[in-house]
């Protein structure tokens, strides 16, 4: 039985009456946001593992630019093993073929450059609330170090502390998570301060003291997480990291490139769909206003003014790349079944929000909710016209 969120209790209290005055202070998820944040786990519809496709192609895409990182990484000669990392590994294939790929490569190098080849350490690290269970039985038909050449283990924890002891790793990777925030920036959730988001839960197109409030925090998050992987890694060794982004100049209120996009972006849509279930009375507006998501695209500028004040790294490279949502044949398949479509778009966000979500409303209105989402979706024919643009920005970088 789910357990019912913040929301839930206080209706239940209130025989239905959603007096919310109180929900500020009950909301302790949102300034503890590592303890219930994570990707929707197991292997249902709305499972982050059946939803990944995204982000896998977002990995294809950056995959010349790791190779490369690979290629060019010092070799550790003498080190018994090689200790790699996956921070915000989440579970499902994107996450072991990621490793897989890593320690691929390294042993192409040293097999080729060196008498002996190390053996080789994988650290798959997110928060304790993620799944992995799962990601644990996906590595299990080959426990055998023949079959699968690398040594595992879960690390517990959050990416902007530090995880590892100093001199640990010698590569690190992170992808598609860096965009995820430490936390909801308070000003935002402060119904008396000037940044509070209300109307909105999210960043796009928000009033300037919001857009400064994120943008505060996802500083303070990348500096933090520098600090914390400068500790970490050895020198020589490389840290790689693909995160959602936003193009050079572009402004931090606009996160998200262009009109269509915009329209079609989950995070836009689920606004919208919160708004709906205000709008018709189903849900008080202060359940809204005291929920953000917290996600935040970087620039180019953003993410090298942090390695700038960092100065434990080298950056090698640095990119922003554009994601094309879906291919003109799945665009055609969309509009012929626009249907399928909408569930198709609710599962991919449920299996990114669903458990933030239900942690602050509960079950009865998340389901309304993604319904909301799927009906909003499916129902737009002028949005299913519309191309997507994924940005991201891909950092090769070398521990100094
Ligand atoms: C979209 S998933 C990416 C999973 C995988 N790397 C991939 O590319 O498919 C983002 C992951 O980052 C994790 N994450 C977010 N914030 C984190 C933090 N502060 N520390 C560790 N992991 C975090 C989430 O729990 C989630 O599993």
């Amino acid at each position: 039985m789910d357990s019912p969120g913040a929301l839930e209790v206080l209706a239940i209290r209130t025989g239905m009456d959603h007096k919310l005055s109180s929900l500020a202070k009950s909301q302790a998820w949102a300034r503890e946001l590592h303890r219930v944040f994570c990707m929707q786990g197991g292997d249902t519809d709305v499972s982050y593992a059946k939803n990944s496709e995204a982000s896998a192609c977002a990995i294809s895409l950056s995959k010349p630019l790791l190779a490369e990182a690979i290629r060019s990484m010092k070799l550790f000669e003498g080190e018994a093993s090689l200790r790699i990392a996956d921070l915000g590994c989440a579970t499902g294939a994107n996450t072991v073929s990621t490793v897989e790929f890593v320690v691929h490569k390294l042993r192409e190098r040293y097999e080729a450059e060196c008498t002996r080849v190390p053996e080789f350490e994988a650290f798959f690290a997110d928060l304790p609330s993620n799944d992995f269970n799962s990601l644990f039985q996906l590595l299990l038909p080959s426990f055998d170090v023949k079959k699968r050449p690398y040594f595992v283990a879960g690390v517990p924890g959050s990416f902007y502390g530090r995880l590892f002891p100093a001199g640990k790793l010698h590569l690190a990777v992170s992808l598609n998570s860096l965009h995820w925030l430490s936390r909801i920036p308070e000003a935002v959730l402060d119904r008396q301060s000037p940044a509070w988001n209300n109307g909105r839960v999210w960043i796009d197109g928000a009033k300037q003291e919001v857009v400064d409030a994120y943008a505060a925090q996802s500083e303070e998050d990348l500096d933090n997480f520098l600090l914390c992987r400068q500790s970490e890694i050895v020198e020589g060794g490389v840290l790689f990291l693909l995160m959602a982004g936003r193009p050079s100049l572009q402004r931090p209120e606009n996160q998200l490139n262009d009109e269509d996009t915009r329209a079609k972006h989950p995070f836009t849509i689920i606004d919208q769909a919160w708004s709906d279930l205000v709008d018709e009375g189903s849900l008080h507006e202060e359940a809204r206003d005291m929920f953000n998501i917290p996600a935040y695209m970087r620039s180019i500028e953003e993410v090298k003014r942090a390695f700038g004040k960092c100065k434990g790294f080298e950056i090698k490279s640095i990119e922003y790349l554009k994601l094309i949502e879906h291919s003109k044949r799945k665009q055609e398949d969309c509009l012929r079944d626009p249907v399928s479509y909408g569930r198709a778009k609710a599962n991919l966000v449920q299996s990114g929000l669903r458990p933030l979500i239900e942690a602050h409303l509960g079950l009865t209105f998340t389901e309304k909710l993604f319904k909301r989402f799927e009906r909003r979706v499916s129902e737009d024919i002028s949005l299913l016209h519309k191309i997507c643009f994924y940005g991201l920005i891909v950092v090769s970088a070398i521990r100094k």
